[in-house]
């Protein structure tokens, strides 16, 4: 192997979860070239390797025995421009929430309500981000892949990436099949401000701003984020664990009637969405502490590493709490964050 390739490498602070476990090999894809060093490798071709933005959406529970690749791609370049929107091509190891604050600074409106969302470009698409009433689908243009098995580079527009609720085509059909080079958004030049997330205006009103700009709503969501959401520079986090479930109407209609304050959102005519944040707390897990494990005092969705804790651990604790909302609601939490 190639000296690049490092050996042993601990992930500890390439996870906002801060779990301390070893990748066997480990690897920085800085420019495309690598692309071949990466073909060349046995490890490789096995499909035995995982690729890594900025950590903020997996859990380690044991040393990862294949190859990690650390997307380090940077830049970005405006590839379209008219007087109404701005088209970006932005590659995949760039801070998320560094270029949501360029793009703000430019006044490029689209993506202010994703301001703070832990992570890298690379990763928006995977999940579908989202948050305060917007998702990145809502901006999403394109995205450039490598195909591994075809050794080749190709793009996918949106319609190919079948978006939904933190989901996408990367997490079925090409889940370990590609690498996420970079990814293409049109933002508004002329933006309409997507204030309807009830925080967010109360946020604003508090601050008596009546005609906000997109500066103002990213900074309300910071404010607001800071104040739910942990730092996962300070404690060990990967926002969100589990999605919020979408139930049949009759399954809500007969929780309704033994928990009548619980809240719903409308999906479609049979479906409803419920705030998973919801169940856990009602079912008593909001603040749960035991050694280094919990879920978090404002946001008990967020599962968190106080100091060194296991992976397995966490995980553990999330499978102790599928089965206590699946025993007392009949609904079974299904996991955002990656476990490897
Ligand atoms: N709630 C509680 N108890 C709590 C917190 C929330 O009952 O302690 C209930 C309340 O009814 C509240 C509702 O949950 O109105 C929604 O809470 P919140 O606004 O905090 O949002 P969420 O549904 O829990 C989702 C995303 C977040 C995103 C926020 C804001 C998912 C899985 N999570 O959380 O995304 O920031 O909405 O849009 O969809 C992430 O994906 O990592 C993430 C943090």
């Amino acid at each position: 192997m190639t000296r690049r390739i490092e050996e042993n490498t601990s992930l500890k602070n390439f996870n906002t979860f801060g779990i301390d476990v070893k990748a066997r090999y480990f690897f920085r894809l800085t420019k495309l070239e690598d692309l071949f060093t990466l073909d060349d490798m046995e490890v490789f071709k096995e499909g035995n390797f995982f690729v890594l933005g900025g950590g903020s959406n997996i859990l380690f529970t044991s040393d990862y025995e294949g190859l990690i690749i650390k997307n380090e791609l940077k830049g970005h370049e405006v590839i379209a421009e008219d007087d109404h929107t701005v088209t970006v091509e932005v590659m995949a190891g760039e801070n998320w929430h560094e270029f949501v604050l360029m793009c703000v600074g430019h006044n490029w409106g689209g993506i202010e309500n994703l301001s703070l969302i832990p992570g890298c470009l690379g990763a928006a698409p995977i999940q579908n981000i989202g948050a305060y009433g917007v998702e990145l689908k809502d901006v999403f243009k394109s995205t450039m892949i490598y195909d591994i098995e075809q050794k080749q580079q190709r793009v996918l527009d949106k319609a190919d990436c079948n978006f939904g609720y933190r989901d996408s085509i990367f997490k079925h059909e090409l889940k370990g099949k590609i690498i996420v080079l970079s990814v293409t958004l049109t933002l508004s030049k002329n933006p309409i401000i997507n204030i309807s997330y009830g925080a967010i205006q109360k946020t604003l009103e508090e601050r008596g701003i009546d005609h906000p700009g997109i500066k103002d709503v990213s900074d309300a969501v910071i404010t607001i984020r800071s104040s739910k959401l942990p730092n996962p520079d300070e404690l060990g986090n990967a926002g969100s664990f589990f999605k919020n479930p979408v139930i049949s109407i009759s399954l809500f209609n007969s929780l309704k009637k033994t928990h009548e304050n619980i809240p719903s959102y409308p999906v479609d005519e049979s479906r409803i969405k419920i705030p998973a944040a919801w169940l856990i707390e009602h079912a008593g897990w909001k603040g749960y502490r035991d050694g280094d494990i919990g879920t978090h005092v404002n946001q008990p969705l967020v599962l968190v590493n106080y100091n060194s804790a296991r992976g397995e651990d966490i995980d553990k604790l999330s499978e102790t709490i599928r089965t206590d909302i699946k025993d007392k609601f009949g609904i079974l939490l299904e996991k955002e964050v990656n476990i490897l």
